[in-house]
């Protein structure tokens, strides 16, 4: 029987897996510094790149002889770039267990024609990093964006590796502990969990990463947007702020605003907090009710960003018209924006729990999951 409409309504109602939500205290008016119609070169632009590079390293905790970088085209621009840049010097052990990671695996067998080994699980699983060869350079997806799957820790990753470790880390940077010692090259994009723009990626060297960028030439061609290093030497410019080519200085903006409203809640600790309060919420409302789940089996996997649910209830027949009519009923009443599963994924949803959603909104916005289950399924 369906039930009646519960009473309240997040006060914003955006759930989205990126873009993700801005933080709470956002306006545009916040972004009046921004050096527009100026050049990125002069120096109040350089000074803003620089300095979101400095808050960066401040917020993650990145270790100071590690590089960071402001590249094009965000997340994607920063990995490929790291792959291209850096893999074909040995054999690469390729790890997916959800879309993202797939696609690197896809870049390395179809594009590069490397030499290269393929680990997967299935969408709610995790591959066994403890079995990997690490004295192969190894790519991988910290927190699965599309399964709901993370990795607990990287106990598994050993410090005294030959290879290096390419870390996808996309929608876990701000929200989840990093172990920087275990990850050689480390890339999001500003678009995910602080809530910024779209566009621009980041890209975190270690030195063992640097020492490969200046020993080792690929054999294939690189263009311009993908080149870290002159004459057998690493562009140190590309990690002060001289970007390779024009960023966008109101992303910039955008970017030091959110920053800063990290650093008000608490840094890394108090996003990491902020996140999982998030996730429990919705962990809790899962096991309250018996027709729906994680997509994640192991629970130390569960991520707590990116939260995956399946519904598990026999009378429903068509699992992906179900989920997308139960979707489409929070979005038409604007209490949940954005939660379909990625159109890779199993049929569920995911509800995105990043530092910049308030758990009172994420409690406000389950009573309205139930209301459209039960809704739904009378209606079914
Ligand atoms: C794990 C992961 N990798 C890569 C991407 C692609 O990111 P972008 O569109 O910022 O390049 C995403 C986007 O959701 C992601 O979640």
């Amino acid at each position: 029987m369906a039930t009646t409409a519960p009473a309240t309504r997040p006060a914003n109602p955006r759930f989205s897996s990126g873009p993700c939500a801005k933080p709470p205290t956002h306006t545009l008016d916040a972004l009046a510094d921004a050096p527009l119609g100026r050049s990125h070169r002069a120096a109040e632009g350089k000074s803003k790149l620089k300095q979101a590079i400095e808050d960066t390293r401040e917020i993650l905790g990145v270790p100071a002889d590690y590089k960071i970088g402001i590249v094009p085209a965000s997340d994607t621009g920063a990995y490929e770039m790291a792959m291209w840049s850096l893999l074909g010097e040995r054999h690469a052990e390729m790890v997916a267990w959800e879309s993202f990671g797939a696609g690197w695996v896809t870049d390395v067998a179809k594009q590069l024609k490397i030499e290269h080994t393929v680990h997967t699980a299935d969408y709610g699983q995790i591959v066994d990093m403890a079995a990997l060869n690490y004295d192969h350079d190894v790519c991988f997806t910290w927190n699965g964006t599309t399964s709901g799957v993370r990795m607990p820790n990287g106990d598994a990753i050993p410090a005294d590796r030959a290879g290096l470790t390419l870390c996808d880390a996309t929608s876990s940077a701000f929200a989840m502990d990093l172990p920087w010692d275990k990850l050689d090259v480390t890339t999001f994009s500003w678009q995910k969990v602080l809530g910024g723009e779209a566009a621009h990626g980041m890209l975190i060297l270690s030195p063992r990463a640097v020492a490969r960028l200046e020993s080792y030439t690929p054999v294939w061609p690189l263009p311009k947007i993908f080149r870290l290093t002159k004459g057998g030497k690493l562009i140190e410019g590309i990690f002060v702020g001289e970007t390779i080519n024009t960023p966008s200085m109101l992303a910039v903006e955008d970017y030091l605003f959110s920053l800063n409203w990290a650093r008000s809640v608490g840094g890394l600790q108090g996003l990491i907090g902020r996140a999982e309060a998030n996730a429990r919420a919705v962990w809790d409302f899962c096991d309250q009710h018996d027709w729906i789940d994680n997509l994640a089996v192991d629970p130390v996997t569960r991520s707590t960003t990116s939260v995956c649910l399946k519904f598990t209830d026999g009378r429903i027949t068509d699992g992906a018209a179900f989920a997308k009519a139960v979707a489409k009923r929070l979005a038409d009443e604007n209490v949940a924006l954005d939660i379909g599963a990625y159109r890779d994924a199993p049929p569920g949803l995911r509800i995105w729990c990043g530092g910049t959603v308030e758990t009172a909104d994420i409690q406000a916005m389950l009573p309205w999951l139930a209301h459209a289950f039960e809704t739904e399924i009378a209606a079914g």
